[in-house]
């Protein structure tokens, strides 16, 4: 049975690799092509307004030669505005963007952007593009979000996986009951709900059974793990770790 959960392979960090020498290797098209031969089911790269890592000539390249979706992750600036319009990826996801982070660390406030958003959100929208918000798993944020029109949401699960990883298990389960609440009441309002940011193979389970969530975007830990065992090593054992939680959450295999 095809997996009702998908992976978003991100490949920004392919680029910053290649961008710490200049030149062409090792090339984000290339490892999108190979991501989606691993069994991905989309490719997410983000645009930044400094060019860190990603380039605009790796969005037209990714645009003319991946078989599978390209999410654009894009801050909501009328330059990315106009680059997402005359692209026409599958799904854009708005993010916050601070040139100072070293990555998204934190979720858009939607509410506060309402009317700004909205514009994004309507045009994008009208572009066809799948139009999500990166926000925090937080209600407020999930009603702003559908009250601006955007059909999805990336929820940031950043803080949970950080936790987790810290062994810090009081704050990680913390964390984990405001997703699973977040993912329960925006899917009860009719939003597609997405998860991403800072998974990796051991807090990826708690996330992948949470039902309602329908995407997972990852990026810097399959690229890194890609260094010691290769990149479709570290997809297919990222989507065998989500396959394996969503079922074993469904009661069809045991733990
Ligand atoms: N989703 C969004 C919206 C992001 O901004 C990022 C980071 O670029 C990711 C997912 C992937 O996060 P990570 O690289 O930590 O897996």
């Amino acid at each position: 049975m095809a997996s009702d959960l998908r992976l978003g392979v991100n490949v920004d960090h392919v680029a910053t690799i290649r961008n710490a020498r200049g030149g062409g290797h090792p090339d984000p098209v290339r490892a999108a092509r190979a991501a989606s031969e691993a069994g991905a089911d989309s490719i997410v790269a983000h645009l930044r307004e400094d060019r860190r890592h990603i380039s605009d000539e790796d969005l037209t390249g990714l645009m003319e030669s991946i078989d599978i979706p390209l999410t654009l992750e894009m801050a909501a600036t009328d330059e990315m505005l106009d680059i997402a319009l005359r692209h026409t990826p599958y799904a854009v996801c708005i993010v916050p963007e601070r040139r100072q982070e070293r990555t998204t660390e934190g979720g858009l406030d939607v509410a506060a952007g309402h009317n700004h958003l909205k514009r994004f959100a309507d045009q994008l929208g009208a572009n066809k593009a799948v139009v999500s918000m990166f926000i925090e798993p937080d209600r407020d944020q999930l009603d702003a979000s559908l009250s601006i029109g955007a059909p999805a949401v990336e929820i940031h699960v950043g803080a949970y996986c950080d936790a987790l990883i810290a062994d810090e298990q009081d704050a990680a389960d913390e964390h984990l009951a405001r997703i699973v609440d977040a993912a329960s009441y925006g899917a009860s309002i009719g939003l597609q709900i997405h998860g991403g940011h800072g998974i990796t193979f051991d807090t990826v389970g708690p996330i992948a059974a949470i039902p309602e969530i329908v995407e997972l975007n990852i990026g810097h830990f399959l690229i890194g793990e890609a260094i010691f065992g290769g990149l479709d090593s570290s997809i297919k054992r990222m989507r065998s770790l989500m396959d394996n939680a969503r079922a074993q959450a469904r009661g069809e295999v045991s733990a």
